[in-house]
């Protein structure tokens, strides 16, 4: 068995949340959580969920806790099963995670958590797994969250088995390799109205656009796994604002629409475009939800930062470099502590 923390099925992991550059939205197969097309992310060394598991003797059933505040169990308990099955564990677990950004808020906690979870349930559980096998579990969990695995610039691919095994995601190019600033600005702080599980469904069954998305998803991810190979930052830029509106288009012609945007982001939006024409090299990109995520060179981001401060509407401005993979801490991190440990 692989080491636990104290040997006592028992253990904490770090990951952190990522952006995609090329969007993934839509599914292969719902059952075991295959994306309907690749995608292309960045890690951010910012936004991380620290994570604790402990499987124990005597527990009922698997108990939940996120910012210290009980949360519904399903989705954790789900992924906890496959790797009780792969360990041939029978116990229950208290899992306790903190997250040091708003949770549920485009903010793609559920990429950091279930990366988190992940890897702390595995080693928990003392199963030896390798990366890509981390990839597909994170996945099972949320798509975005098997890119969390890894840091830097990270490719997730859709794959064609039925058994999702080969729908992992990869490093392309560490962190190091192409330094890289995203300023993220919090447009709003409260949890998303529409999960994107949900929401995905929705626009495969009724936005007319949803054929043309699955059509130039390949055409995209090319282009832009040549952008990263060249360090070429105004393809990067162009082709990740691009995926975004086009992301976009499609959950504003989804039936009931998807519309993750408020003033502020668009107010936002526009703010880059300017600071673009006016010679400082930005980018936007956002998820499924209101924040805007500004794509810069590093010595740019705090100019980027000020004005992304001025946009009204816009609550808190964070700066980001790219962040490492996902890796296991010890006994005196604060998820622990929390947990009164
Ligand atoms: O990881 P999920 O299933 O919550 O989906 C994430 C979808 C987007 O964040 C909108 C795009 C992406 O590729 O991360």
């Amino acid at each position: 068995m692989a080491d636990t923390i104290g040997g006592d099925f028992t253990a904490v992991a770090r990951a952190h949340s990522n952006i995609a550059l090329v969007k993934y939205w839509g599914k292969r197969d719902i059952a075991v959580n295959t994306p309907a097309v690749g995608s292309i992310s960045v890690t951010l060394d910012a936004l991380a969920t620290d994570t604790l598991v402990s499987f124990e003797a005597g527990l009922d059933a698997d108990e939940f806790l996120l910012d210290g505040r009980p949360e519904p169990v399903p989705r954790v308990s789900a992924l906890l099963d496959l790797v009780r099955d792969r360990a041939g564990l029978a116990l229950r677990a208290r899992v306790s995670s903190t997250n040091n950004f708003p949770s549920s808020a485009g903010l793609a906690s559920s990429a950091s958590g279930f990366a988190a979870l992940a890897l702390a349930a595995s080693h928990a559980a003392g199963l030896d797994v390798s990366p890509k096998e981390l990839s597909v579990l994170a996945r099972r969990g949320s798509g975005s969250a098997a890119r969390s695995i890894f840091g830097g610039y990270v490719e997730m691919h859709a794959g064609t088995k039925a058994s999702g095994l080969d729908s992992f995601a990869e490093q392309l190019l560490p962190a190091a390799d192409w330094p890289l600033s995203v300023v993220v600005a919090i447009t709003e702080p409260q949890p998303k109205p529409v999960g994107s599980t949900s929401g995905m469904l929705g626009s495969a069954m009724s936005s007319p656009f949803y054929p043309g998305w699955l059509e130039t998803a390949d055409r995209d991810l090319d282009v832009m796994r040549r952008a990263i190979t060249d360090r070429d930052f105004a393809t990067l830029g162009e082709e990740a604002e691009h995926s975004c509106l086009k992301l976009h288009a499609l959950m504003l012609t989804t039936r009931p629409a998807l519309i993750y945007w408020n003033a502020a982001t668009m107010a936002a939006m526009h703010r880059v475009i300017r600071m673009r024409e006016a010679g400082l090299p930005a980018y936007f990109t956002i998820d499924a939800g209101p924040q805007v995520k500004v794509l810069c060179a590093p010595g740019d981001a705090a100019q980027v930062a000020v004005e992304m401060n001025q946009v009204p509407g816009v609550h808190e401005v964070r700066i980001s470099a790219l962040g490492p993979a996902a890796y296991l801490l010890d006994d005196d991190s604060p998820a622990l502590t929390q947990a009164g440990r």
